[in-house]
């Protein structure tokens, strides 16, 4: 198939882009490239890459591919909370631009990158696809606004599906330090301490960012009237654990106590989610990763690399503070989080 990967040059997507080449694929990417740069390890090459925003995509951009794969977005809380207009333009406007783009050009399959946390604050139970949103950020409000004005678009032409990915881990050529398994990792690596930011007591599913494109690839290759305006969570049963284990986890492997930073409370994020569907109706998903394994390829990653505390705990690493550098470069607009020039 031919492939448009937007949002290409992030965490999820330079791993994602190898995996769809190596299943035959050809990919064109298309990325607003904020974090051009931030680089952990070569990046993912044989494929064409444009650069700009989602928002400006017309119907001709779109011609001749076969599905979209939308990744681009504001990718967590803390940059949602420092505009959510803005996150809202981004995450669900500019997804909901996009399918509609590839619907006019005539493109059957578009894939959205949605979240588990668009579940939010869940009871014990784990949540099913068809449980309730209670998103409790900007971030999760624009995942429910988006996956819901993209079901609106669904007929017989235009297949929409939702990946609603529990959160990543794992190594990746354009590597975050802002999501919980890296975080407790590096900081193992780079202070010698498990340093916990919430009192470790939330509920959080976790996958590894190699099986998010496996099952970005399952989904891409299933019939459409399995995925067609579906969602599924994205996860493994196994994967769904208290911060604390985690930390558990990271310390027993990697040597490193377990601390709590200042002011370390609860999280209003806490959610358990059921994996049932994607393990039945689409076997092709068949996730390899442990988060111990994750631990491990993450801590050999940084010691061959050599990450200094600065950089793990910068912009390099952390998107928030990537977009605070742009934003003082004149680089980005924080108003309408467009790049300037
Ligand atoms: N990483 C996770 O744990 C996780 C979990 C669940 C869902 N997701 C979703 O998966 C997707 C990818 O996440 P990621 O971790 O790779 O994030 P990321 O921040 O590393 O990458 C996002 C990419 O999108 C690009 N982008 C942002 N706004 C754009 C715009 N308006 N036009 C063009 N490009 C734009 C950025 O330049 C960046 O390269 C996001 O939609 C995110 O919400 C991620």
């Amino acid at each position: 198939m031919r492939v448009l990967v937007d949002g290409d040059r992030g965490y999820i997507g330079a791993v994602l882009v190898p995996f769809l080449q190596s299943a035959g694929h050809e990919v064109v990417g298309l990325d607003a490239g904020w974090y051009d740069g931030c680089d952990f390890g070569p990046q993912p090459t044989g494929y064409v890459q444009r650069t700009g925003d989602i928002r400006d995509v017309v119907p001709e951009d779109l011609d001749g591919f076969d599905a979209v794969i939308h990744l681009a977005a504001i990718s967590n809380d803390p940059i949602g909370h420092l505009n959510p207009g803005a996150t809202y333009s981004v995450n669900a406007h500019g997804a909901i631009h996009m399918a509609q783009m590839a619907k006019a050009a005539g493109v059957p399959r578009f894939l959205f990158s949605s979240s588990c946390s668009l579940y939010g604050a869940g009871g014990d139970a784990p949540v099913a696809e068809d449980g309730a949103f209670h998103p409790v950020t900007p971030y999760g409000e624009s995942k429910v606004m988006a996956e819901q004005g993209l079901s609106a678009l669904a007929d017989d032409t235009f297949s929409p599906s939702y990946l609603r990915n529990a959160t990543a881990y794992g190594s990746s050529p354009r590597l975050r330090a802002d999501i919980v398994v890296n975080n407790l990792t590096g900081t193992a690596y780079t202070r010698d301490e498990v340093r916990l930011q919430s009192d470790g007591s939330p509920w959080r599913p976790l996958v590894h960012v190699e099986d998010i494109a496996r099952a970005f690839l399952a989904v891409l290759e299933a019939p459409r009237d399995v995925v067609h305006d579906q969602a599924f969570n994205v996860g493994r049963d196994e994967d769904v654990v208290q911060i604390r284990t985690i930390a558990e986890q990271v310390a027993e492997i990697t040597g490193s106590p377990v601390s709590f930073a200042e002011g370390a409370g609860p999280d209003s994020r806490n959610y358990q989610v059921d994996f049932t569907k994607i393990r039945t109706e689409l076997p092709a998903f068949a996730p390899q990763w442990t988060v111990p394994d994750g631990v491990r390829q993450i801590y050999r990653d940084m010691t061959t690399r050599g990450v200094t505390v600065s950089e793990f705990e910068g912009p390099r690493y952390v998107r928030l503070e990537k977009i605070h550098e742009l934003a003082a470069a004149r680089r980005l607009d924080l108003a309408t989080l467009r790049t300037i020039g």
